[in-house]
């Protein structure tokens, strides 16, 4: 007879919420005063927390160091997994250093690659400073970083070693990157919680005017979506994919704008659109394309823009989710309703496509 293997699963690390990060003894906790640190923030955030992080891993971290990027999708690349990743080698970090990525989802998604890789693999801290980093990038262990064949063209899935998150950084984010958040707040309730799009609309003001009360509370619910999409599928094989809705179309016009349209305007248009095409192949009720139309225009989720449908078409097949001759997406069929995973996948017929994005 066969023995069998204990399998460890693995789990999704869970975020949790503190109150003055540097300060807090969570942060504190998880690190060994005797081990390396990385501490890793793009220019922009440096500029506005630097100073705390030298006040604070001064009086309690021996061997820390700091590495400082350009702000912005271009600087999630290789140059900047290999820049990184030198410092560390020239520090004589080993597995037992940890990596901290202080910043929004572009610095989780790179420092989270660097620290699956390095020796081959070490301690990864996530503190999210931007709200989509918090509802969604430091959630579920995807890292990546781009390349010219595409955005997270190159990545892993990695959990890290915590998540903390302070919603006290969002007070010094910008209303742009504050705002387009909201589309991926969007997508997890399109999935999963009808109730919680009417919260939403609901609560749109003080959600606008960054009131704590209710930004925590649609944090929170929005973490949990997604944690309850993944907990089952950490590797990405079947339900997972329902988070890719509104990105399929995203993706590909963040890539022919050459990004200068943000991750989080590009997955509003997104959801947009794939919504009408689920609609025009009679997968998505006729009630629920309203729902989410309403939802998008009465917050305000909607950009105009002059890229041609054709670029767009073009684009869509640069996606991972394509297999050979097709593309491929996980199509949004109705409304708060996990599905699974044989009713996710559908191959996009592109002349359908192109009709919707000319409507
Ligand atoms: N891994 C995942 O599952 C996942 C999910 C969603 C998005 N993402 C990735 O996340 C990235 C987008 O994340 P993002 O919107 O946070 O972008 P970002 O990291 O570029 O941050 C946006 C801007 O906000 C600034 N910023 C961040 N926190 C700040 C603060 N507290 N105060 C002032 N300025 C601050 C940054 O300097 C930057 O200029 C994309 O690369 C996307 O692919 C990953």
């Amino acid at each position: 007879m066969c023995e069998g293997v204990n399998l460890i699963m693995t789990q999704c690390t869970h975020p949790v919420f503190v109150n003055g990060i540097f300060n807090s003894e969570k942060l504190r906790s998880l690190l060994a005063p005797d081990a390396k640190i990385l501490v890793v923030m793009d220019d922009h955030v440096s500029g506005l927390y630097g100073a705390a992080v030298k006040k604070a891993f001064d009086t309690f971290v021996v061997d820390w160091h700091v590495f400082i990027l350009p702000s912005g999708e271009g600087d999630k690349s290789r140059e900047s997994k290999q820049k990184i990743e030198d410092l560390m080698f020239e520090k004589q970090f080993d597995k037992r250093s940890c990596s901290l990525a202080l910043g929004g989802g572009v610095v989780t998604d790179l420092v989270g690659f660097v620290g699956a890789t390095y020796m081959r693999g070490m301690d990864v801290i996530y503190m999210p400073t931007s709200l989509m980093g918090m509802v969604d990038a430091s959630i579920g262990g995807k890292t990546a970083i781009n390349t010219k064949h595409g955005k997270n063209t190159l990545g892993v899935i990695r959990q890290p070693k915590a998540i903390i998150i302070d919603l006290k950084f969002l007070i010094t984010l910008s209303d742009h990157a504050y705002f387009w958040a909201f589309s991926e707040v969007l997508k997890h309730h399109v999935i999963a919680d009808a109730q919680g799009l009417q919260y939403l609309l609901d609560h749109k003001d003080q959600l606008l005017a960054k009131q704590f009360n209710a930004i925590k509370k649609m944090v929170k619910k929005s973490i949990n979506i997604k944690l309850s999409v993944i907990e089952n599928d950490i590797e990405d094989q079947g339900q997972r994919a329902l988070l890719n809705i509104g990105h399929t179309l995203g993706h590909a016009l963040e890539r022919v704008s050459d990004f200068s349209i943000s991750h989080g305007q590009a997955v509003a248009w997104g959801l947009l659109y794939e919504s009408r095409y689920a609609y025009s192949c009679g997968c998505l009720s006729e009630r629920d394309l309203h729902v989410i139309q309403h939802v998008i225009e009465t917050l305000g989720l909607v950009i105009q823009h002059d890229y041609s449908q054709l670029a767009i078409l073009k684009a869509m097949r640069w996606d991972k989710k394509c297999s050979v001759g097709s593309v491929r997406m996980p199509l949004i069929r109705c409304i708060g309703q996990m599905l699974d995973r044989e009713f996710i996948w559908h191959t996009v017929d592109m002349d359908l496509m192109a009709k919707v994005l000319s409507s």
